[in-house]
């Protein structure tokens, strides 16, 4: 009997080496270890031994036992830590590689113009107004006096959206950002019927002119406007305004000049000039020689506007202006060609 135990014991351990992972080594517990097991059996048919022979036996099957759960705990042991070593190696980091660059956005030409803009006009007491880019011929002509048949309605060539069915009044894409002068007009005496509050916003946006694309043109382009309405606004605000914003905008030396012009929604009008930045009026290419930047048009408000926007003429007055951001940028930076605006080109983009 002694001799069948070192058997027993020797063939487990025999097995046990050739055991590679957990599931081998539950399957060698369950046959050398388990209830139907050799040795579990020799413990149950102890009670058939004679009372000689059983303490010898019995404490020789507890040895073995004993022996057997000892190489069963082991071998478990080594094959955890392997498999703890290959899931470790799989996971390996170099923590000496250099880092990925991540790639910086930053903004875009325009939107840095715009920003400026929305800076000093706000320094200045302007509140932003946004406007709908889609408008009835209503609102971006014969509200701003252009009526029906105006010879003026030529300078600006028109997108129309919708038109059969709707007389003089079709749908266009804005041509200006003037039109939303009405709409922020009305916007205010709405909130005070009897006594409107004195407007001062700009409204910046996208326009529309189905024009012939070129370098300085495009057909999609952006404006900002202008619009300062109350009791007794002259055009010496008008001018004292666009002089201080041309200082904040290009430089505390900036000279400015309005020579006169024709809007039919302002009267009197003009342009606005600034004196060229590039060359400080000497002459150059950009400004052609003649040391001067034409940056937009400006006005009082039109009698007729002012009553359109619901603000009586006869108590109330105000000035307008509309700017090119988009020339300024490239007045700027000297960008040749309006048409990089938005080509999404990052060879163009990344210099900004
Ligand atoms: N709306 C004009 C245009 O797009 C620009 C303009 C001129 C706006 C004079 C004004 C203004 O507010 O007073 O050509």
């Amino acid at each position: 009997m002694l001799e069948k135990l070192n058997q027993i014991q020797g063939a487990a351990l025999e097995a046990l080496d050739s055991v590679a992972d957990e599931a081998a080594l539950e399957a060698w517990r369950v046959t050398h270890l388990g209830r139907s097991s050799a040795l579990m059996e020799v413990f149950s048919g102890l009670g058939g031994l004679s009372r000689e022979q059983r303490p010898a036996v019995g404490q020789k099957a507890n040895q073995v036992k004993n022996a057997l759960e000892a190489a069963l705990a082991e071998r478990s042991g080594t094959l955890r830590a392997a498999s703890l070593k290959r899931s470790l190696e799989g996971e390996r980091l170099d923590v000496t590689l250099p880092g990925r660059r991540i790639p910086m956005g930053r903004l875009h030409p325009d939107s840095q113009t715009m920003r400026e803009l929305y800076r000093i006009f706000g320094e200045m007491g302007f509140q932003i107004f946004r406007s709908h880019e889609v408008e009835s011929d209503e609102y971006n002509y014969q509200l701003l006096n252009f009526p029906v048949g105006h010879p003026a309605r030529d300078m600006q060539d028109t997108y129309f959206v919708e038109a059969e069915g709707r007389g003089d009044n079709p749908i266009v894409l804005r041509t200006h950002t003037s039109p939303g002068q009405i709409h922020a007009m009305r916007h205010f005496v709405a909130g005070n019927p009897e006594n409107p509050p004195p407007v001062r916003i700009v409204l910046p946006g996208v326009c529309y002119r189905y024009e012939q694309i070129t370098n300085r043109h495009e057909t999609q382009f952006e404006q900002i406007e202008g619009l300062a309405v109350g009791p007794g606004i002259t055009f010496g605000d008008l001018k004292g305004t666009l002089a201080d914003f041309a200082r904040r905008m290009f430089g505390q030396e900036t000279r400015t000049r309005f020579r006169a012009s024709y809007f039919p929604f302002t009267e009197p009008s003009a342009e606005f000039d600034v004196e060229c930045f590039l060359c400080a009026g000497k002459g150059c290419t950009v400004c052609k020689g003649s040391g001067w930047l034409e940056i937009g048009g400006c006005g009082m408000v039109h009698p007729v506007v002012l009553q359109n926007g619901g603000y009586d003429p006869q108590r109330y007055t105000g000035f307008a202006f509309g700017l090119g951001p988009q020339r300024m940028t490239m007045l700027r930076h000297r960008i040749e060609d309006i048409r990089y605006f938005y080509q999404n080109d990052l060879r163009f983009l990344e210099q900004f």
